[in-house]
């Protein structure tokens, strides 16, 4: 089965079929909310809105841990995550689908590791390749067969938000490689990881980031979310290739 983490202009999966919601209590807390199980085309799937139904959960305040967790139990073959991004690297434009390859992690004070605390011992994973490539491919597969168009590299950078970046700190992480700017990837990529869950995002191109485009001056968020109302039917098409090509 396989799990979806949606995001901003993702708190509900049309296309799943609702048979249960689940509330799970993990060793770290509450999970953003219910976990959504049900079908999508007759295929088992299970969904979690990253900032709750009511999207009242900020990305910094997120329990990541307990999100994991608590899809971990049902043992998903693999988790996708939805997050809109801002596109820093000039050919991506507001709508486009970026499949992510690497991150750089500008978040902070984000409770990032299962491992801690006197009882556990100190863990490292390997975090070379952040996204699994295997479901990257899946992703990309997908969407080459229903005809999106869809980007299959790209550095997202990781910020800490609410709020959005300034024009300089855009520039800052130009320099440092990045293509795309979201403030949820991380630590989220890395407890899957250490969950041994494969984990891919679909980024979603929701505006020019800080002085880009037509960001020059000011970001729109009246822009952002109309973007992302639009892109949706996309994101919720190729879920449902990926979860019917689900073996
Ligand atoms: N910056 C950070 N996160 C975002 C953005 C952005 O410009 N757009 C959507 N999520």
């Amino acid at each position: 089965m396989l799990a979806i983490i949606g995001g901003s202009g993702l708190t509900q999966l049309a296309n799943l079929e609702l048979s249960r919601n689940e509330r799970v209590l993990t060793p770290y807390g509450e999970p953003s909310g219910p976990l959504k199980f049900g079908r999508i085309c007759g295929r088992p799937a299970v969904f979690l809105a990253r900032h709750g139904d009511a999207h009242s959960i900020a990305p910094h305040q997120v329990n990541y841990r307990a999100n994991l967790w608590a899809l971990s139990q049902s043992t998903p073959v693999g988790i996708v995550s939805v997050a809109a991004v801002g596109s820093i690297r000039p050919d991506l434009e507001p709508g486009d689908l970026v499949i992510p390859d690497q991150i750089i992690d500008y978040t902070w004070g984000r409770a990032s590791t299962f491992h801690e605390g006197p009882d556990s011992a100190v863990t490292h994973i390997d975090f070379t390749e952040p996204y699994d490539r295997a479901l990257r491919s899946r992703l990309q597969v997908a969407a080459t067969a229903i005809g999106v168009k869809i980007s299959d590299s790209a550095v997202y950078a990781a910020t800490q938000g609410p709020r959005l970046e300034t024009a300089a700190e855009i520039n800052r992480l130009e320099r440092d490689g990045a293509d795309v700017v979201g403030m949820t990837g991380m630590p989220e990529a890395a407890l899957a990881r250490e969950l041994a869950i494969p984990y891919a995002a679909i980024n979603v191109v929701a505006n020019y980031a800080a002085g880009r485009g037509d960001s020059r001056e000011r970001i729109s968020l009246e822009d952002i979310h109309a973007v992302l109302a639009a892109s949706m039917h996309q994101v919720h098409a190729l879920i449902e290739k990926m979860v019917t090509s689900d073996d």
